[in-house]
């Protein structure tokens, strides 16, 4: 059956993925109260339904940092992509270039920033940790910058990893590899595809501290080890320092924080939890978001994500202040489900349902989403 929805996708990346992937995907942390709220939170956001208002000619395009999109959407950074197919990130990339949304790198990710570049036309965007070994940081940046990478996405709500008990639970992370080999041998598919022709597993951008390990194994405990919770503002000097281009905090829920963030010249800010990933009990980026466009006003390019799963709530977020939306488990779904293919799928039913929700709020271009399509 042809996936009518992102929803659809995630059934499909079920059954797809070994039990232990497709769980660290699909969960959050603890007891997951803020994951599920974020999704929550844009179903209650009500739309006004408007009639007769001549919508036969509707334009999704956006403008990002000065780059033409087709449509107001950048997929997210997420981690580990190239465990979900093979060469996750590189199929990713190439659908999202195809379809005219935006692209970011995940400095987690299994293929190298180089191998991504390498296969597409366009630059696109970079995330990074904040790491303690700060001269790697440094020569991570410089890959970044030589590859052209047109933004950098600092992530800032990842001092420590929140504790996701579906990993625990399912054993991903050292010392279960028995465990996850029975899960891989019952999905022959992914094991044949990904397992078998995938390779090379390991975290693209770190070999130089990882080595040949597999990202699997090392990747949590890296990120335990590895992260910088001392950083503070003060830090972001060094970034930069660094980096003199397109700058985008990530993680940013709170007015002070916004405010912050402006004020220290960052020329944007994703509003986001972390897909529910990190702080539960954090309120739902679609709650915080108008507090935070308030606050902010046309200070900053203002991104949101979390929760996302429709063009609809892509919609909904706009209406709520954001400039643009980032996607991840709505496009990380399909990539499992189907590759490249399956994320260009999910990029159409997103631009599809995006349309439909425009046609019938009664507008027709993006910058007459706001709270007026609220009801
Ligand atoms: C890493 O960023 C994760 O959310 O797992």
């Amino acid at each position: 059956m042809k996936p009518a929805s992102i929803l659809d996708f995630r059934d499909a990346a079920r059954r797809r993925l070994p039990h232990f992937l497709f769980e660290y995907l699909d969960g959050g942390s603890y007891a997951e109260q803020t994951l599920r709220a974020n999704i929550e939170a844009l179903s209650q956001i009500n739309l006004r339904q408007r009639v007769l208002r001549d919508v036969s000619a509707i334009d999704t395009s956006a403008t990002l940092f000065g780059k033409a999109l087709n449509l107001p959407l950048v997929l997210a950074p997420v981690g580990l992509s190239g465990m979900y197919a093979r060469r996750g990130e590189v199929q990713a990339a190439r659908a999202a270039e195809k379809a005219g949304a935006g692209f970011t790198l995940s400095t987690v990710s299994v293929c190298p920033i180089k191998e991504v570049r390498g296969a597409v036309q366009e630059p696109f965007w970079f995330q990074l940790y904040m790491v303690r070994d700060r001269t790697f940081m440094k020569d991570l940046l410089r890959r970044a910058r030589d590859a052209g990478c047109s933004a950098l996405v600092f992530t800032v709500d990842l001092p420590v990893p929140g504790k996701r008990y579906r990993d625990a639970r399912s054993g991903l992370g050292a010392g279960n590899t028995l465990r996850r080999a029975f899960q891989i041998a019952r999905r022959p598919d992914w094991a044949w595809d990904v397992g078998l022709q995938g390779g090379p597993h390991t975290l693209g951008n770190l070999t130089q501290v990882l080595g040949d390990k597999s990202g699997l194994e090392d990747f949590m405990g890296w990120i335990g080890a590895n992260f910088d919770p001392s950083v503070t503002w003060a830090d972001l000097d060094f970034i930069r320092a660094e980096w003199s281009g397109t700058l985008i905090i990530k993680g940013i829920l709170d007015v002070e924080d916004a405010r912050a963030a402006a004020d220290f010249g960052a020329d944007g800010i994703v509003v986001s939890n972390h897909g529910g990933r990190q702080l539960d009990g954090a309120r739902a980026t679609a709650s915080v978001l108008p507090e935070i466009k308030s606050a902010l006003g046309d200070r900053m390019t203002i991104l949101a994500d979390g929760g996302v799963r429709s063009g609809i709530d892509v919609l909904r977020m706009l209406a709520l202040g954001a400039d643009g939306v980032l996607i991840g488990r709505a496009f990380a779904y399909a990539l499992a489900a189907g590759g490249e293919a399956g994320v260009t799928q999910a990029l159409t039913i997103l631009a599809d349902e995006l349309r439909a929700a425009m046609a019938l709020t009664g507008v027709t271009r993006l910058d007459q989403i706001d709270q007026s399509v609220l009801a």
